[in-house]
């Protein structure tokens, strides 16, 4: 999966420091750098992290993240009596 987002990055001539992949659990401290992210974008993957592991997630995205950088979150979630809906979030 990353080698295929390096090499659509590259296609497109995307490179750092605009575009950087790392591979990274989101239960650990993330390897980056306090306050120099832009963007955090998540697809379909916050609702597979445990609850405390949530926590520890948000405080990692709020570290990284630089003073007004976005974070959008796209993910499934449940209602009760409508099924699984696709839930766009961003901050
Ligand atoms: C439903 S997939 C979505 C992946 C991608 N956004 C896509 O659209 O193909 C969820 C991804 O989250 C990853 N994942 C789940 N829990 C994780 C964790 N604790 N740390 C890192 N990755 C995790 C899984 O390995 C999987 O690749």
């Amino acid at each position: 999966m990353i080698a295929r987002a390096r090499k659509n990055a590259a296609k497109k001539k995307l490179k750092p420091p605009h575009v950087a992949f790392v591979q990274a659990s989101l239960v650990e401290p993330l390897p980056l750098t306090s306050e120099t992210v832009d963007c955090v974008l998540s697809n379909c993957a916050v609702n597979l992290v445990p609850l405390d592991g949530k926590t520890h997630l948000f405080g990692e995205v709020c570290r990284i993240l630089k003073h007004g950088g976005r974070l959008v979150i796209d993910d499934v979630s449940f209602f009760f009596g409508f099924g699984f809906k696709s839930l766009w979030i961003t901050f």
